[in-house]
């Protein structure tokens, strides 16, 4: 890997008198995905776990305190970061969460993706502390399948509700439900889910999720993610995209629902404006890849920090490309 792009200039681009990162390929950098735990209650079975790759995780139980934590998006946000969402294993694990988003400089937007088990009781607290809002896993509604997918005891869903509830109550608003979409199991349900979140009045969204297949044993699950943004699209009454990996919002019936779709979309990668940081301190600019990533962990200023910075956004690479969709169609047909 050359380093020679450490600290250049070219990462950084004058915008409304303002620095900004911006990439080789000429996407900004906008926001930080941040894990801030591998640990979790739960073992769905399809996580990706946030991409950690076994061979770069550091020394087990290593995590970033909340002073790293907050050193990175200090010196983010000088160049332009102004969203941050936190994500683990299970964020809520971490019993200094509050701390960590007390620290945290001014942003437009502070969010956390949860698997809601202990957001009935930490939801007031964290909007005290500085949550805007939280995404909340929940694939079905059903007891049964929902223990199946995730590996949970009896009794889970009906907390996770009553955790969603709590976030509405303590206006971590708007509640976006992660619902990864898996043929045979919950696609049967995206109406059931719809219907659930209606009476919510627009402070829950529902977010469709392409399943990413990484473990070849995942493909039977796929979807067929055009037949279904077809049927979207026909029902909608409204559809925009948004700016972040072009993800496509519809307006169903009265309620909001996003899709979004990594798998083989180069539209996705070439809109992607985050870079991720594990939780064990390093920068990684994409979930797919494990081998450019940026050890932030032993930083000791802010200007090493700014300097790491750099060196990550200037490793950012779009995964999926049109030629590399090209290249693995014609792989296929041999
Ligand atoms: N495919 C799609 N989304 C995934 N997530 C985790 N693993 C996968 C996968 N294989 C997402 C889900 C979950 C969040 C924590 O990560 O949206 O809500």
């Amino acid at each position: 890997m050359k380093d020679n792009t450490l600290g250049k200039n070219s990462l950084l681009r004058e915008e409304k008198e303002e620095k900004i990162l911006v990439d080789p390929y000429g996407r900004k950098v906008t926001g930080l995905r941040i894990s801030i735990t591998d640990r979790c209650n739960l073992s769905c079975m399809y996580c990706h776990n946030e991409g950690a790759d076994c061979c770069s995780c550091g020394p087990r139980g290593y995590e970033m305190s909340p002073e790293l934590i907050c050193g990175i998006v200090r010196e983010a946000a000088k160049f332009g970061v102004r969203k941050v969402k936190f994500s683990g294993g299970e964020p809520l694990f971490r019993k200094d969460f509050e701390d960590i988003l007390a620290c945290l400089p001014p942003l437009k937007e502070v969010s956390a993706t949860t698997n809601g088990i202990l957001l009935e009781k930490r939801a007031k607290t964290l909007k005290a502390a500085g949550l805007d809002r939280v995404n909340v896993s929940l694939d079905t509604l059903d007891p049964k399948k929902y223990e199946e997918i995730t590996g949970a005891p009896p009794g889970t869903l009906e907390k996770v509700i009553r955790g969603i509830n709590s976030a509405v109550e303590a206006e971590l608003t708007p509640v976006k439900l992660n619902m990864v979409l898996l043929k045979g199991i919950n696609e049967n349900e995206i109406d059931a889910m719809m219907d659930f979140i209606r009476p919510y009045e627009g402070k829950v969204i529902l977010q469709l999720i392409e399943l990413m297949n990484i473990d070849p044993e995942l493909s039977k699950y796929t979807i067929d993610s055009k037949a279904l943004e077809k049927n979207l699209e026909e029902r909608a009454s409204e559809v925009r995209v948004r700016h972040l990996h072009h993800r496509k919002k519809y307006v169903i019936d009265g309620v909001e629902v996003e899709f979004v779709r990594p798998m083989d979309n180069s539209e996705f990668c070439a809109h992607c404006s985050r870079l991720r940081v594990t939780a064990d301190g390093k920068l990684k600019p994409c979930l797919l890849v494990h081998d450019n990533l940026v050890d932030v962990g032993e930083a000791r200023s802010p200007e090493e920090i700014e300097k790491l910075l750099m060196l990550a956004v200037s490793r950012r690479k779009p995964y999926y490309t049109p030629t590399a969709k090209i290249e693995k169609l014609e792989r296929m047909k041999k």
